[in-house]
């Protein structure tokens, strides 16, 4: 197979569809990117990026030349040397992952009469690739070679995640295809794991549940600081200086959320279940995050006592700062949760400028959502929050409470600007003013 010019179709263009196709072009690959959205390949023809990613609008126009946009698989596929999967895996209500788009890509191939090799980002159950090698087959594909090259980057680092990446993962049936993948990645400073199928597939599964892991086991030590009077921060710094932990993954704060977490770890722990296994550390793991976005009402609760008619400003409403993305972030049962206690709720996000939720009020600024509030709570740390003055807000609010969901700002200039102060976990700290 030639490795260059290479031409790579990528099927999705989305967070990670967008990324991967517009880093391949920075290594000097030709790039076709299809979707099914067309307002969403209009919207990148004319030059626009329809998602909220650092660092890829720049991307995005310094390759356009290498960079097409379409909506028919036959333009996308015609010449191409890599198909990429890069569509949704949405959990379904039994929590399994939902394929039902990675099939429509694989179905829809063409007959193809060259070679090609079908390469799997999407994150899906151990086991899938094996089935899309079947499917290939019986469409007489046998010569399309299968690979997994599972992603890893995060949003809001997406591009630079991809580019210095700590690893590349490629699994394949076929030496030489792995051998493909491979070398598409030449100019990305990363070791390569080389491994069958199988194990590609489970070492995505695996990393996100190490990391939600290590969220989840500092929320209950920053649950057990709050019990017993320590402060989560120094002790989260304490253990992360041990090399044999590590300090990253270890703050406390109101769960996680996202678009890969929550759904990756109901699908790893509804793969083991099919598979006739109990995985009982992944379950704690998911019950300690549902459990971790109530624990601010209860802390609500413990200040104002029923939240009926009750001002509460909600700061920062993305899963995290620098995306603009609100799959399963913990804003939404934080709102939900207060609107349903009678609360009024209003928001504040620099990026999302709307919450599918009705009844929460959307602010321009952060002072207009916390004017005449009982109570802010920061859910997501956008480096905004840090320049607020803090002293003007409070004077105002109705009842100076500041809730700190992500232990972000420094308690005693809280303290300071006239606010009872709740971080998570920080009962040494003063927590309970
Ligand atoms: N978002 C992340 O940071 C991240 C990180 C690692 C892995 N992943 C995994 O990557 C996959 C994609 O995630 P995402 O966040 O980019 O999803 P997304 O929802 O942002 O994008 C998916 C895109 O695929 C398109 N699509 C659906 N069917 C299609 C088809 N038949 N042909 C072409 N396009 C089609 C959709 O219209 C959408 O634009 C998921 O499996 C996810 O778990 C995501």
């Amino acid at each position: 197979m030639s490795t260059s010019p290479t031409r790579i179709a990528v099927f999705g263009a989305g967070y990670v569809g967008l990324v991967t196709g517009a880093c391949f072009a920075e290594l000097g690959h030709s790039v076709v990117v299809r979707d099914i959205v067309g307002a969403r390949i209009d919207a990148l023809r004319r030059g626009e990026v329809p998602i909220y990613e650092p660092g890829l609008d720049d991307l995005l126009a310094r390759n356009s030349e290498r960079l097409t946009f379409t909506l028919d698989v036959a333009d996308a596929i015609e010449g191409a040397d890599f198909v990429y999967v890069a569509v949704g895996t949405p959990p379904t209500y039994s929590g399994d992952a939902d394929l039902s788009a990675v099939w429509t890509v694989v179905d829809e191939l063409p007959v193809i009469d060259r070679p090609c090799t079908v390469v799997m980002k999407s994150t899906v159950p151990v086991g899938t690739g094996l089935r899309v090698r079947h499917r290939l087959d019986e469409r007489g594909l046998e010569h399309v070679g299968y690979v997994s090259n599972p992603e890893f980057t995060a949003e809001g680092t997406a591009v630079k995640d991809f580019m210095r990446p700590d690893r590349v993962v490629v699994g394949a049936f076929r030496e030489e295809d792995g051998d493909g993948v491979a070398a598409l990645h030449a100019g990305i400073d990363a070791p390569v794991v080389r491994c069958d199928v199988a194990s590609a597939e489970m070492i995505k599964l695996a990393a996100n549940a190490a990391l939600m892991t290590r969220i989840s086991f500092i929320n209950e030590i920053a649950n057990v600081c709050e019990a017993t009077g320590a402060d989560v921060v120094r002790v989260a710094e304490g253990i992360g200086l041990d090399r044999r932990i590590g300090p990253s993954f270890l703050r406390a704060g109101v769960g996680y959320g996202g678009s890969c977490f929550p759904k990756d770890s109901l699908a790893l722990k509804q793969l083991a279940a099919n598979s006739g296994y109990h995985f009982q550390l992944l379950n704690a793991v998911i019950e300690v995050n549902e459990l971790q976005k109530r624990r601010v009402i209860g802390k609500l609760h413990h200040h104002l006592g029923s939240l009926r008619d009750r001002n509460v400003a909600l700061l920062g409403l993305a899963f995290k700062p620098h995306t603009d993305d609100m799959r399963e972030a913990p804003s939404l049962v934080l709102a939900g949760r207060l609107l349903a206690e009678g609360a009024n709720v209003s928001a504040w996000d620099p990026v999302v400028d709307g919450i599918d939720l009705h009844g929460v009020r959307m602010a321009e600024t952060v002072e207009d959502a916390a004017a005449g509030a009982d109570a802010v709570v920061l859910v997501t740390e956008w480096p905004q929050l840090a320049e607020v003055d803090w002293s003007a807000v409070a004077q105002t609010m109705r009842t100076k409470i500041f809730v700190d969901g992500r232990n972000m700002l420094d308690q005693e200039m809280l303290r300071g600007a006239g606010f009872a102060v709740e971080g998570i976990g920080r009962a040494a700290a003063g927590g309970a003013a």
